[in-house]
């Protein structure tokens, strides 16, 4: 076993909540820093695999190999060069370089990423008279480039495709939706859901996602809720990689051991959406999930929409995009079976009116309840005539957002200016 210090990335604002995540997967004395951008979490070649298998907020698991200041190309083949590269890949397999970062006075990242392909090349050719290839697909060997300023780290990312994706969701379907709104990325459901401090035990309540799209949101709370591992329906790099060659047993048993982990959910998950292509689509991603039977999915608007119980989380990223189309209250059809309806949301043709609207219904018929909204709008608040108690920042990808917490208390429908 090789200790090392682990570099998890994640979203700018998830650190704190990744560096409690690695102590619940590792252990609570694990040794961890928690920096800007990501976590450094000591750990082994298991520690890495169980990371892998169970981190809902990283977005990989990077391995260290070389670190060192550097000025030019050359001091980064160097670098590279000192690697026993032998030891992580034969010539047969494959592998990329990707790098990033923050002001290089190098000129071209892509020769620098040259320079490090080169290094591992030259490296297993001496060694083997034989010399592995690039693949920009499917590497065997994904190598992760970080360049500061003045120094270089190079890690292999061991978890190969980002961990976000979980598995589940339907490759052709993966892009935008069907309203032309990208679902959410996993680990920032995974991220609002832990900002919200909801992890599925009876004292969190029923979580409801009026708006679920595709249903990111109610599908990563659902397998919070049933235990089900976020890894557990797909594969990672290290699995082709040598270091990880002679650990199949250990690996195969700690996927045993997070299957043997799921559970019946203690609380209910709701979710819905106005479209029904949505609430199907978002059924068939449940079922890949594994958490069907923990969902319960309905066709509805969320203007209309009654509370499914007395008290519980909303959570949610509603529409905000500019292609709006009425579809609120009084429309008695969902979209399906109106015909010549456009996919979309709100009442009256604006986000203003939509938001209005959602806030006047959730006073009158939601009180006891606490909704989470996600939005890159910072005058939700305003908009929705509520007063935020929390907005905790997060990124949508490069979006700037915060996640407004509104307490919806038994009479503040008496403030509605509606
Ligand atoms: C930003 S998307 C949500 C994406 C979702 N979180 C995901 O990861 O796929 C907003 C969703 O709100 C739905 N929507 C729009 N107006 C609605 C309404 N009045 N009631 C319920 N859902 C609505 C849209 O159909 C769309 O699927």
């Amino acid at each position: 076993m090789t200790a090392v210090d682990l570099f998890l990335p994640c979203a700018a604002g998830v650190e704190a909540f990744l560096a409690d995540e690695c102590r619940r997967i590792l252990g609570a004395r694990t040794r961890l820093l928690q920096g800007r951008g990501g976590v450094t979490v000591e750990a082994d070649e298991r520690g890495a695999m169980a990371l892998n298998l169970h981190s809902r907020l990283a977005q990989r698991v990077l391995w260290p190999l070389a670190y060192g200041a550097y000025r030019h190309e050359q001091d980064l083949y160097d670098l590279a060069r000192d690697v026993r590269w032998t030891d992580w890949i034969t010539p047969a397999q494959t592998l990329r370089v990707d790098t990033t970062a923050q002001r290089s006075p190098l000129r071209s990242l892509n020769f620098a990423t040259l320079r490090i392909k080169d290094a591992v090349c030259d490296a297993i050719r001496e060694a083997s008279g034989e010399r592995p290839s690039v693949d920009t697909r499917a590497p065997d060997l994904p190598l992760a480039l970080h360049l500061t300023p003045t120094h270089a780290t190079l890690y292999v990312d061991t978890s190969g495709e980002p961990l976000f994706k979980r598995g589940w969701r339907d490759a052709r379907a993966a892009g935008r939706d069907v309203t032309g709104e990208a679902p959410l990325k996993e680990t920032l459901a995974a991220a609002m859901l832990a900002a919200a401090g909801w992890q599925g035990r009876a004292e969190d309540g029923p979580l409801l996602d009026p708006c679920c799209g595709a249903g990111t949101i109610a599908i990563e709370a659902a397998q919070i809720a049933c235990a089900v591992a976020p890894g557990l329906a797909r594969r990672f790099a290290f699995e082709r990689l040598a270091p990880w060659g002679d650990r199949e047993g250990e690996w195969r048993s700690l996927r045993e051991a997070a299957r043997a982990a799921v559970r019946a959910p203690a609380v209910p998950i709701f979710a819905g959406d106005v479209s029904f292509r949505m609430t199907d689509f978002a059924e068939r991603n449940a079922e890949r999930a594994g958490v069907a039977h923990a969902l319960q999915l309905k066709t509805a608007d969320a203007l209309q929409r009654l509370a499914p119980a007395a008290q519980g989380s909303l959570m949610l990223n509603p529409p905000y995009g500019e292609r709006i189309e009425a579809k609120g209250r009084g429309s008695t059809r969902p979209d399906a079976l109106r015909p010549g309806a456009r996919e979309g949301f709100d009442a009256g043709g604006t986000p203003a009116a939509f938001f209005a609207e959602l806030a006047s219904h959730w006073k009158r018929h939601y009180a006891g309840w606490t909704a989470w909204v996600l939005s890159p709008d910072m005058k939700l608040p305003t908009l929705m005539r509520l007063k935020e108690s929390q907005r905790v920042p997060m990124w949508n990808g490069p979006i700037e957002c915060r996640l407004f917490r509104f307490d919806m208390v038994a009479g503040s429908a008496r403030r509605s200016t509606d």
